[in-house]
């Protein structure tokens, strides 16, 4: 089916100048780009994304990364576009990350991992509400 999946592209990633690179990818895999926005995170907005954590011993450092620079926001259409991202991203460490994913290839750390993908159906459709109003994504 077709589906839409909330990408970020991380500090870390916008810091190397690879947004393109990173959104290429996504193209080259025939997902499509139909909303983006650069914008820096505050705690609370960084804080309420990721409120699932909020009582993991990692959740401080996680705000703090997520606010230490710009990320872009995007929301990616295209058939099973929830899966193909995270197969895209590869595991959440970058250590674990298969060979060719992004994390793999532009990662540090499990902080600064690059890349953050919607996991389900219920998590993108939050996700997406999040951070774009119904009028800011425009399929094609
Ligand atoms: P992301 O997909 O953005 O979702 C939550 C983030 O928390 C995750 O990527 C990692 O960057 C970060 N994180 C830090 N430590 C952990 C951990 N132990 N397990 C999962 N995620 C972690």
């Amino acid at each position: 089916a077709v589906e839409r999946t909330l990408s970020i592209i991380k500090p870390d990633a916008v810091a190397k100048n690879v947004i393109g690179e990173i959104q290429s990818r996504f193209e080259k895999a025939g997902l499509q780009i139909v909303a983006a926005k650069m914008i820096k995170l505050d705690d609370e907005k960084a804080g309420g994304f990721y409120a699932e954590h909020s009582e993991r011993g990692f959740f401080k450092d996680l705000v703090g990364f997520m606010t230490s620079g710009p990320v872009v926001v995007q929301v990616l259409e295209g058939e099973g576009a929830i899966a193909k991202n995270r197969d895209l991203m590869g595991a959440t460490n970058p250590k674990e990350a298969a060979p060719g994913t992004i994390r793999a290839d532009f990662a540090e750390s499990i902080d600064a991992n690059a890349a953050h993908g919607s996991d389900s159906a219920e998590s993108a459709a939050r996700e997406i509400a999040y951070f774009f109003a119904a009028d800011e994504i425009c399929s094609r």
